[in-house]
Formats: structure tokens, C-alpha cells, sequence
């Protein structure tokens, strides 16, 4: 079993589909270990992004994720780190697949939407960047939906 972190980024927010997003990974199976909605500050989008420090898209991305609020989600189950990026879909929305979360929603590569996490290492830093242990839960995932 996996835990990994999704953002709702600030476009998807206001597009009004946090619901469509968040229904899409329960169907998957997930199960919803934390979420939060809530403004996160520059230091937060900082630290949070500091692996692309540096780069020429850096000031643009903090930006884009404080320029309104976002949902912080963690998604548990099997395999869920890689689960979530397929259903995510490419960062450049040009490149992802049909049925995908940036393909059917995302308007460019800057604000595509949906964040998560890369790998089963970064995954333990973001759910833990955002979240205390004691706030996340454990129930298992339908195996029907309801
Ligand atoms: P994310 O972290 O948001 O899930 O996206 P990702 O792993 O698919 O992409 P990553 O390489 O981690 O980049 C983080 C976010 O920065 C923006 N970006 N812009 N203009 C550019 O060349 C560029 N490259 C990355 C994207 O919004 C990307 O999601
Ligand atoms: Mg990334």
C-alpha cells in the first residue's frame, strides 16, 4: 500500500471539477488518507517545489499556486504513486493520453491542473510536507462504489 500527495492546482479549483478530479481516484480505488482546501503561501510553494529552484519556469509556478486556493489531497492504496501520475496524464497536456485528468482539463503545461507525486520517496516527503501523521485516516477503499 502507497500514500501519495495530489494538489488540485488553483485553476482546477475555480474550474469547479475538485469534485470530478477527487470522484475520478475513488473510482480507482483510492482511499482518501487527508484533504484540506486552503491558500498556501510562497515560502510553503517554495519549499514544496524546491527540487526546480533555479529553473526558468520556477517564479511562474509559485505564482500560478498561490494565485488561489488549492486542495491538498493524500491518496492511499495499491501502488497509488504511480496509479495517480497515469491517471494525472503528461505534464504537457499536449503529450497526455485520452481520458486523462490533463488531457480532458488542462489548458497549458503551466497550469495543468494537477499535481503528484513522482516517486514512492518523494511521495513520503509531500503527504509529510503537508500533513501531520495524526491527520491522516484509514478506511478501506470501496471495492464497489456505492
Ligand atoms: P507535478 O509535479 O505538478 O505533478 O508535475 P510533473 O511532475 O508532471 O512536472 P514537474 O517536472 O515536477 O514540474 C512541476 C510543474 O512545473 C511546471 N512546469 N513548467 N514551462 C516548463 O517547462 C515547465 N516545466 C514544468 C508544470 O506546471 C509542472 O506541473
Ligand atoms: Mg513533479
Amino acid at each position: 500500500m502507497q500514500t501519495t500527495l495530489v494538489i488540485i492546482k488553483p485553476n482546477g479549483v475555480q474550474g469547479g471539477i475538485i469534485g470530478e478530479i477527487i470522484a475520478r481516484y475513488e473510482k480507482a480505488r483510492l482511499s482518501i488518507a487527508a484533504l484540506r482546501i486552503r491558500n498556501i503561501t510562497r515560502e510553503e510553494a517554495d519549499g514544496f517545489y524546491a527540487e526546480h529552484r533555479g529553473k526558468g519556469f520556477f517564479t511562474e509556478l509559485v505564482d500560478f499556486m498561490t494565485s488561489g486556493p488549492v486542495v491538498l489531497l493524500a491518496l492511499r492504496g495499491e501502488k497509488a504513486v504511480e496509479a495517480v501520475r497515469q491517471m494525472n496524464g503528461a505534464t504537457n497536456p499536449k503529450n497526455a493520453q485520452p481520458g486523462t485528468i490533463r488531457f480532458d482539463f488542462a489548458p497549458s503545461m503551466g497550469e495543468n491542473v494537477v499535481h503528484s507525486s513522482d516517486s514512492p520517496e518523494s511521495a513520503a516527503r509531500e503527504v509529510a510536507y503537508w500533513f501531520k501523521d495524526s491527520e491522516l485516516v484509514n478506511y478501506p477503499a470501496a471495492s464497489h462504489l456505492l
